[in-house]
This record gives structure tokens, C-alpha cells and sequence, in this order.
């Protein structure tokens, strides 16, 4: 079953800006795109171990929404976390969803 976990007013996350959230589960970033889409990935890079994630740029790459890490600027997919650089890489993903003027990540 989910529960899901109220992170921040939506009028807090600007398109195509991420935001932290440290859960249970771990760091967590969450991306809303330009066109208003939702996506939660695990907040730490995987290439250096730091939880930059939620700061870096959001995009798209082929019309798959996408962040590159600020730090080494890999670029990781938002539907669902496969690193577009390097197939051995991904970040984990979460449910998250809009519900009246909260943002809400899902744990299993
Ligand atoms: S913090 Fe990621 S490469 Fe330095």
C-alpha cells in the first residue's frame, strides 16, 4: 500500500525547477517540468554520491523529460530514472502526485 507524504505547496516548485526532500526511503527530488508534469527521482548522483540531484537542470531529450546532474552533467530521464549517458547508472523513482495544493511523494 502507498502512503503518501506531503512535501511542499505546489506554488513552491516552479516549472522546470526541483526541489529536496529527505524521506524514509532516502533523498528524494522533485521535478516539475514546464508543462506542469510531476516526477520524483532519488535525490543523490550516483556517479559521486552526492545528493545534488534536486539542483539540477531540467530538460528533455528526445521529448523524454530529463535532469542533468549538476555536478558531472550526466543526464538522467524523470519517467524513469535510467541514466541517458551511461545504461549501467539510474536513480531510483517515486510515485508523486498534485492533490489539491499539495505536492505528495508515495512510499510503497
Ligand atoms: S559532488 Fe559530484 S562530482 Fe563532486
Amino acid at each position: 500500500m502507498t502512503t503518501w507524504y506531503p512535501i511542499c505547496p505546489w506554488e513552491a516548485l516552479p516549472p522546470a525547477c526541483g526541489v529536496p526532500a529527505l524521506l524514509a526511503a532516502g533523498p528524494v527530488a522533485l521535478f516539475r517540468t514546464s508543462d506542469d508534469e510531476l516526477y520524483a527521482v532519488g535525490g543523490v548522483d550516483p556517479f559521486c554520491g552526492a545528493g545534488v540531484i534536486s539542483r539540477g537542470i531540467v530538460g528533455d531529450r528526445g521529448g523524454e523529460p530529463t535532469v542533468a546532474s549538476p555536478m558531472l552533467k550526466q543526464v538522467f530521464s524523470l519517467r524513469t530514472g535510467a541514466c541517458l549517458d551511461d545504461p549501467a547508472a539510474r536513480l531510483p523513482t517515486f510515485p508523486v502526485r498534485r492533490r489539491g495544493g499539495v505536492v505528495e511523494v508515495g512510499l510503497p
